[in-house]
C-alpha cells in the first residue's frame, strides 16, 4: 500500500449483527474518510472470544459482518477489509504490549470493570488484556486516525500512552494515533434506558435496533421507546434523555442540525415524532439490508475479499514487528 494519504484503522466485533449504535458512532464515520485517507477496517474476532462464545456461531457472525461493512458502503476499491486472526502478527505484538503495559493501566478502563462486574468469575485474562490487543491493533499499521464511538476513547487513549512507554523506553518506533469521535452519535443509547449506551449485549433487546430489523420491529421499537415527561421536542440530555437520543439519531441520520429538528417539531407531539423517526431509520437501512442480501449470495466473494485483504496488510504489520522485534533485543 502505498503511503501518501493518512491511514484509518478501526474495527468492530463479531460478537452479533450491528446495531444502530455501531453504524451511526463507527461505520458511517468509516465510509465517510474513505476517500481521504488510506482505510483499513478489520473484524476483530480475537476480541471477540474474550468473554464466553459459541465457536459453532463464529464464522457465521465473521461472513455477517463483513458483509454488513459493505452493504453500509465500505467500498473494497477503496479500503482494506481483513479479518483479525487471519494476521497472527496481532497477537503477538499484544503479547510484546503487555510487558510494556502495567496493570494499574490495564485495571483502569471502564470497559473492563463493567464487563468484569457481570462475567464475575468467568473474567478471562484476555478480556483484561483485550486493550492491549486493540493497541497491537493500531500500532502495527502505523496509524493516524481511530474512528469510533464514544466507549472506545479510553482504549485510543491507552494505545497513545503504550506507545510512547514503548518510544520512550526502546526507541522511536509507533506513531501515536488520533481519536475521532463525532459532535452527535458518539453515543447512542438504548431506547429503553437512555442512561446505557444502546449494545449487542443490552438485557433489554426491545432497546437496541438491528441493521437487519425489519420495517415492523423497527417501527415497534421506535414506538415504545421511552421518552420523557412533558411533551416538547427539545434537546436536554440531562433532563430528557429519551428524546435527546431520539434527536440525535433523528440529526444524525437526516444531516439535519438539532435545533432545527426542535424548530421543525415545535408543538408537535411525541407520536409524530417517532412516527417520522421510524419511517426515516427504515429508509435509512433498506438500502443496507438490500445490498447485505446480494452479498450473502455470493459464497466465494467474502473469502476473496479476506485473501485480498490480508495480502495488503501483512508487509505492513510485518514491517512494524521486525523493528519492534530489533528495538526490544529480540531474534
Ligand atoms: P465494538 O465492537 O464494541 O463496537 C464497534 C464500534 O461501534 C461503536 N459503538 C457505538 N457508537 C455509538 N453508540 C453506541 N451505542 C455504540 N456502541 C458501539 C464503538 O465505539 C466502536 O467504534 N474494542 C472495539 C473494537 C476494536 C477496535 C480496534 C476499534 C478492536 N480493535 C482497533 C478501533 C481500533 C470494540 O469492542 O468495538
Amino acid at each position: 500500500m502505498e503511503r501518501n494519504k493518512k491511514r484509518v484503522f478501526s474495527g468492530i466485533q463479531p460478537s452479533g449483527d450491528l446495531h444502530l449504535g455501531n453504524y451511526v458512532g463507527a461505520i458511517k464515520q468509516w465510509v465517510a474518510l474513505q476517500d481521504e485517507y488510506e482505510c483499513i477496517f478489520s473484524i476483530v474476532d480475537l476480541h471477540a472470544i474474550t468473554v464466553p462464545y459459541d465457536p459453532a456461531l463464529l464464522k457465521e457472525r465473521i461472513r455477517r459482518l463483513a458483509a454488513l461493512y459493505l452493504a453500509c458502503g465500505i467500498d473494497p476499491q477503496k479500503a482494506v477489509v481483513f479479518v483479525q486472526s487471519h494476521n497472527p502478527d496481532h497477537p503477538v505484538l499484544a503479547w510484546l504490549l503487555d510487558c510494556v503495559a502495567s496493570m494499574g493501566q490495564l485495571r483502569r478502563m471502564t470497559q473492563y470493570k463493567a464487563k468484569a462486574e457481570k462475567l464475575k468469575e468467568k473474567v478471562t485474562v484476555g478480556l483484561f488484556n483485550y486493550p492491549a490487543l486493540m493497541a497491537a491493533d493500531i500500532l502495527l499499521y502505523q496509524t493516524d486516525v481511530v474512528p469510533v464511538g464514544e466507549d472506545q476513547k479510553q482504549h485510543v487513549e491507552l494505545t497513545r500512552d503504550l506507545a510512547e512507554k514503548f518510544n520512550a523506553r526502546f526507541g522511536e518506533t509507533f506513531k501515536l494515533p488520533e481519536v475521532k469521535i463525532l459532535q452527535v452519535g458518539a453515543r447512542v443509547m438504548s431506547l429503553q434506558n437512555p442512561s446505557k449506551k444502546m449494545s449487542k449485549s443490552a438485557e433489554d433487546p426491545n432497546g437496541t435496533i438491528d441493521l437487519l430489523d425489519s420495517p415492523e420491529e423497527i417501527v415497534r421499537k421506535v414506538k415504545s421507546a421511552v421518552t420523557d415527561s412533558g411533551r416538547e421536542i427539545v434537546f436536554d440530555r440531562e433532563n430528557k434523555p429519551g428524546i435527546s437520543n431520539l434527536l440525535a439519531i433523528y440529526a444524525n441520520l437526516s444531516g439535519k442540525k438539532i435545533e432545527k429538528l426542535e424548530e421543525e417539531y415545535q408543538g408537535k407531539g411525541y407520536g409524530e415524532f417517532k412516527t417520522d423517526l421510524a419511517d426515516l431509520i427504515v429508509e435509512t437501512l433498506r438500502p443496507i439490508q438490500e445490498r447485505y442480501q446480494k452479498i450473502r449470495k455470493e459464497e466465494d466473494y467474502l473469502e476473496s475479499l479476506f485473501q485480498e485483504g490480508l495480502r495488503k496488510v501483512k508487509p505492513i504489520s510485518e514491517a512494524t514487528l521486525k523493528k519492534v522485534y530489533e528495538r526490544m533485543g529480540l531474534g
